[in-house]
């Protein structure tokens, strides 16, 4: 099976808990909506393209933790679109979730799907325990307190953020789970993993932030121009698009450098550079710097 497929497959067999037919039709459905509605699914990707370069040898484990990834990921955006955060109407080209299914079960849906993301984890590593334990903590420490996502959404209500500490925690902890548990799934050490997925997630807010100001809302299937409306920092508006598209330069050139020696290091390296529409589906819209 294909990495893509590997990932619908974990995806669906998390979500199952929802076909249950005591689980309350809203919740399914919203929490169906949330996971299904045709994100990149660039984090699960990077996560099964750093156990493979490990030399893969317990797929359960790596499937578990990658569908684990994006579950976290599709909360963070549930919750990121409610009207007490950045109030936008549309993710992924459809209706966000609170405005189809009302802001108590967008709550609720992230927080089941919080909770899906570790049921999963755990899962997958069942036959595995000794690896289970290192999982759950990295995989903590990028969604929690105090340099995960949960901080960087946080660090909105704080009066000065710093453009770097904020993409670090609200998109580059994910990430670098997603390399870190790449890697641990296949039984090696994650650190030496972490520099790669904080690179790569940097970057992509640098994209992210870039694309905000230069595509429209159809195109990025989600409201255009929200970090001008918000006033939140961006690359951007603190460096301007030039600047900004050197610096992910920069990043890219640091990726390659910061893949750790292993069995698949060089199609790995080889695959960042020529795959870059894989792990940056949106910089196939952006003009090159
Ligand atoms: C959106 O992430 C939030 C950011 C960190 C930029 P993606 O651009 O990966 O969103 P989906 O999963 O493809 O919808
Ligand atoms: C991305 O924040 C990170 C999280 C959702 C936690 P943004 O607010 O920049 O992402 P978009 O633009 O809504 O996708
Ligand atoms: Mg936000
Ligand atoms: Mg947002």
């Amino acid at each position: 099976m294909d990495s893509d497929s590997r990932i619908e497959a974990a995806l669906a067999q998390a979500m199952a808990v929802g076909r249950d037919a005591d689980c309350p039709s809203g919740l399914a459905a919203a929490t169906r909506h949330a996971v299904f509605s045709g994100g990149a699914r660039v984090r699960p990707r990077l996560c099964l393209a750093v156990a493979s370069a490990c030399g893969e040898d317990c797929p359960a484990v790596s499937d578990g933790a990658a569908a684990a990834i994006e579950l976290l990921h599709c909360a963070s955006l549930v919750h990121d679109d409610l009207p007490c955060f950045d109030d936008a109407a549309t993710r992924r080209g459809h209706a966000a979730i609170h405005q189809a299914f009302g802001e108590p079960l967008a709550v609720l849906a992230g927080d089941a799907l919080i909770v899906a993301a570790f049921q999963t984890l755990a899962a997958g590593a069942a036959n595995r325990a000794d690896r289970l334990a290192g999982l759950v903590g990295l995989l903590s420490e990028a969604v929690g307190m105090p340099h995960g996502i949960v901080a960087g959404q946080a660090m909105e209500c704080e009066g000065e953020i710093a453009l770097e500490d904020y993409h670090r925690a609200k998109t580059g902890a994910l990430f670098g789970a997603a390399t870190m548990l790449g890697a641990a799934a296949a039984g090696h050490d994650p650190r030496p993993w972490h520099q790669l997925g904080d690179r790569i997630g940097q970057a992509y807010q640098i994209v992210d932030d870039i694309r905000d100001v230069t595509q429209d809302s159809e195109a990025l299937g989600k409201p255009r121009g929200q970090d001008d409306r918000l006033g939140r920092p961006s690359a951007a508006r603190t460096y301007g698009i030039a600047a900004a598209r050197t610096r992910f330069d920069a990043l890219m050139t640091e990726m390659v450098a910061s893949v750790p020696e292993c069995p698949g290091a060089a199609t790995l390296r080889w695959r960042i550079v020529n795959e870059s529409a894989h792990f940056f589906p949106g910089l196939a819209a952006e003009p090159a710097a």
